[in-house]
């Protein structure tokens, strides 16, 4: 593009939902956030201006009736609450630029101009009564066809979730008459929703033709008061979907953030909030005569042995505590490599212990351990220098080079975060391989100077797997680049490829240790 737009600067913005605070942290959320965290920290290798925003949705009834059986303050209980995301961010050692609490002022301010730009252009909202069906677990409105009644007439909703009938006085957006203008956007941007299979499903709703949106309520007061009219507060998604714009500083579009980074490049998702993100936030914004994001992506659910998290369940996992149990960049690593990111996923120990045992201790963690204690032994502690290489050699350097960062790039970009892994993997495959055909042991008798050339095509080959892993094992990787001497400065993907970046012979490496040990099963 050559529009000035955020692509055109390499500036990336990237978003995660901001969380309810109605429930405690546990890994269905922490996943949400995970895969921002690797696209931002991908990004950022990648020479990027990034952006990554997270934070915390305090409005609504169920907040409202939370804070109440709780026996405080509504915004007591969302600042205690929204304190225990923040140390989920923390402990998952993700990294957003901001995090943004609806209750701040300079989001409600916001949310109130978003509602005003909308009001201002055409008569897109309009006061009537609202008389329906509305689920205040999933703070949603549904129509009677999309209700299941049970034989004692309790009605729910898609999630499961019972719905109440809500009859009051509501402004309404005229989401009807976004119809048309919502499916040709769809038409002229065919990878606004993404995986392909969400987006079939969202243009069938739209197909359908849509409602008017009821956008504000009267009988609770936990909101964001509707402009000119405060006996009405702001329906929370309206609400909770301009935080993507107020922490850019919407309402001044001049602002150095907002000129930067909007439109987002992708709003990250769960399943179960595509709608919201992909229907009702575009036709916001083209009301408000903003423009709309370049991506929505929805990825599938984390389910603890295949069934689904809930308190009720007893089976919800606390991010610090599996990361406690298995390592932190184990869980990382884990989640991103098992589930194709878009489906559904079961975990279980068996699995996470299988991934921990293979591809982290036996393949990168065994070859890294290999090649330094080599280096240590024999080549007094240093980088070795290499003879002329042959055609093995130039393989392994041809695999781990520009070639695959290039996939590993289109598959990130893609949010295809399990095949990039399965590409880098199958390099460390080839480097263990290589290890075995050339048994660099053997040399150190035989043929030293054969040794070196080895020995230092595959610490040249451990560099670059370290520094493409970065995103998804910060921790691990950084011990790992540490060992090889890599200076701070010299870990960004623009270091793999060119020769004069390659590490330099007689560096002094420092004294190797393991960085990923097995797990062991402890004695009950
Ligand atoms: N507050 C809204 C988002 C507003 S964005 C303008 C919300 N919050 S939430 O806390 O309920 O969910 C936050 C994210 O966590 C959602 O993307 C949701 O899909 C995700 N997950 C919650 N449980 C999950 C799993 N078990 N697995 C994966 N992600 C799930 O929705």
């Amino acid at each position: 593009m050559a529009d000035g737009s955020a692509h055109d600067r390499k500036a990336f913005y990237i978003t995660t939902p901001i969380y309810y605070v109605n429930a405690q942290p546990h890994i269905g959320h922490a996943y949400t956030t995970l895969a921002c965290d690797v696209m931002a920290r991908f990004k950022r290798l990648d020479g990027f201006d990034v952006y990554f925003l997270s934070g915390t949705d305090e409005h609504g009834q169920k907040v409202q009736k939370s804070a109440e059986s709780a026996g405080v303050e509504p915004q007591a209980f969302c600042d205690r609450v929204a304190e225990t995301f923040r140390t989920m961010i923390t402990d998952i050692n993700a990294t957003p630029d901001d995090f943004i609490r609806t209750t701040e002022p300079r989001h409600v301010a916001g949310a109130q101009a978003l509602w005003q730009a909308i009001a201002r252009n055409g008569d897109n909202i309009y006061v009537d009564k609202y008389a329906g069906w509305y689920s205040v677990r999933d703070e949603a409105f549904f129509g009677e066809d999309e209700l299941t009644v049970d034989e004692n007439g309790r009605r729910t909703g898609p999630s499961g979730a019972e719905v109440e009938w809500v009859e009051e006085p509501s402004y309404f957006f005229r989401l009807s008459e976004w119809t048309e203008p919502l499916l040709a956007f769809y038409a002229e941007n065919p990878d606004f929703i993404q995986p392909p299979g969400r987006r079939n499903e969202v243009v069938r709703f739209v197909e359908g033709g849509l409602r008017d949106l009821s956008i504000s309520r009267t009988t609770f007061n936990w909101g964001v008061p509707v402009p000119g009219d405060e006996s009405h507060i702001m329906y929370v998604w309206l609400d909770a979907l301009a935080n993507y714009v107020t922490a850019l500083g919407y309402p001044n579009t001049e602002a150095d953030l907002y000129r930067r980074f909007w439109p987002a490049d992708v709003h990250v998702v769960g399943k179960d909030i595509l709608r919201f993100h992909a229907v009702y936030w575009p036709a916001f914004l083209m009301a408000a005569g903003l423009p709309v994001p370049h991506r929505v992506f929805a990825h599938g659910h984390l389910l603890n042995k295949g069934e689904k998290m809930s308190k009720s369940l007893g089976n919800v996992i606390a991010p610090a505590d599996i990361a406690g149990k298995y390592g932190l960049d184990a869980i990382r690593y884990f989640f991103l490599r098992e589930v194709p990111f878009g489906s559904d996923g079961a975990f279980s120990h068996d699995t996470i212990v299988n991934r921990i045992n293979g591809d982290l201790a036996n393949d990168i963690g065994n070859l890294a351990q290999r090649v330094l204690s080599m280096i240590a032994k024999n080549c007094d502690g240093a980088v070795p220098a290499p003879g002329d290489l042959n055609s093995a050699d130039q393989a392994l350097l041809d695999a781990s080079g520009v070639r695959l960062v290039e996939k590993v790039r289109a598959d990130i970009d893609a949010m295809a975060f399990h095949r990039a892994l399965e590409s880098i993997w199958a390099v460390v495959g080839d480097a263990n391989r290589y290890v075995d055909d050339q048994a660099p042991w053997k040399l150190r008798k035989e043929d030293p100077a054969r040794m070196a050339t080895v020995l230092y095509t595959l610490a040249e080959t451990v560099r670059r797997l370290a520094i493409l892993i970065q995103p998804i094992m910060p921790n691990a990787m950084a011990t790992m680049l540490d060992q090889l001497a890599v200076p701070e400065d010299r870990r960004q993907l623009a270091e793999i490829g060119p020769s004069d970046t390659m590490l330099a012979p007689g560096t002094p490496l420092p004294k190797p240790t393991g960085v990923f040990p097995r797990f062991v099963e402890s004695e009950q």
